[in-house]
């Protein structure tokens, strides 16, 4: 049991309500600090996990002040872009310090954009560009880098081409990524959340594979052969995401074409590779492999009618 409590912004998201569910889980106290308007059934699932919800307009330093008082750590998981990324998240920032909360974990839960520079990922670059203040501030930081979530390797991610039996790679069809499922980047998180001494950067995969084992994975999983199928050189995805983003601009989209494109080059060059792990900092979490989330979606398919 923890009596800790934690503030946890972006709690009626994907990520944000199973770091809920995993912080009840560790006994600690949990407040979903999440915006006025916020859908109904979604604050009654946060209240079924046992957190307290407190309704604010994030950007209001002294409502959000309240919120966060007394708490040992706040936990961000916003999605979005400049304005919520870098100015809400800001404001976020301001009032954990103005409540002197310890300790911050920025929305990041990416691939290890420390290892490239500015210019080759925008949504990565507006957590840099957050970074700059997080990093001048009083307030001790913490980053989980977790590679992709490795669930979407059965859909949003265009890796797996299961129609075709291919698994897509661009340059080194032996280039190794990092994989974590959401539960288990959730579970990791919340332990770092409750853990009074994390460093800047903690890393974790619950596996890497290249799309050569993935093409094994597949293959062994599905019973069918999948072969690897390569879509061009690096330099080629490069000069596409260049095309694309001028020909489908979509600047106020999330997930334009060329911004899926930006995550692909950034995990086939390789700097973006996790490394060392952190993965044994907490015992009892049980990484998920790519095999079981991909088996997980063959038999669900498979029950069907
Ligand atoms: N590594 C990967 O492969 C991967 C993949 C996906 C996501 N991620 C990362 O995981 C993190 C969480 O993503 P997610 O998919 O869980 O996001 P999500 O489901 O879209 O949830 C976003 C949360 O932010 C809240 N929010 C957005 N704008 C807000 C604002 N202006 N004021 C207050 N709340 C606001 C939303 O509230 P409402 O419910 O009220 O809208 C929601 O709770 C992000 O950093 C994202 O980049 C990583």
């Amino acid at each position: 049991m923890n009596d800790a409590t934690i503030v946890v912004a972006g709690a009626t998201g994907n990520l944000g309500g199973r770091i809920v569910k995993a912080l009840g889980e560790r006994g600690a106290r949990v407040r979903a600090l999440v915006r006025e308007g916020a859908a109904r059934e979604k604050l009654q699932r946060l209240q079924e996990l046992g957190a307290t919800i407190l309704s604010a307009d994030l950007n209001n330093t002294s409502e959000v002040t309240k919120a966060c008082s007394g708490a040992s750590c706040v936990v961000s998981t916003l999605q979005g872009l400049r304005d919520v990324i870098v100015e809400t998240q800001t404001a976020l920032l301001d009032a954990a310090i103005k409540a002197e909360v310890p300790r911050f974990i920025p929305s990041d839960y990416s691939i290890d954009f420390t290892k490239f520079p500015y210019g080759e990922n925008r949504n990565l670059d507006l957590r840099r560009e957050f970074h700059k203040g997080l990093d001048k501030s009083s307030i001790s930081a913490t980053t989980v880098f977790n590679g992709a979530f490795a669930d979407m390797l059965t859909g949003q991610m265009p890796l797996v081409l299961f129609k075709l039996k291919r698994v897509l790679y661009w340059g080194d069809a032996d280039q190794r990524m990092d994989f974590t499922t959401m539960d288990d980047t959730a579970a990791f998180t919340a332990r770092a959340a409750l853990d009074p001494s994390t460093p800047r950067f903690l890393r974790i995969a619950g596996d890497q594979l290249s799309a050569r084992e993935l093409a094994v994975a597949v293959t062994e999983v599905t019973g069918e052969k999948f072969r690897v199928f390569r879509a061009g050189s690096l330099g080629m995805l490069g000069t596409l995401i260049k095309i694309a983003r001028t020909m489908a601009p979509g600047e106020n989209e999330l997930y334009p074409a060329w911004q899926g494109m930006q995550y692909m080059r950034n995990m086939f060059d390789g700097r973006a590779k996790l490394e060392p792990l952190d993965n044994d900092r907490y015992p009892g979490i049980r990484w998920t492999k790519a095999r079981d989330v991909l088996s997980a979606v063959r038999a669900m398919q498979s029950n069907r009618p």
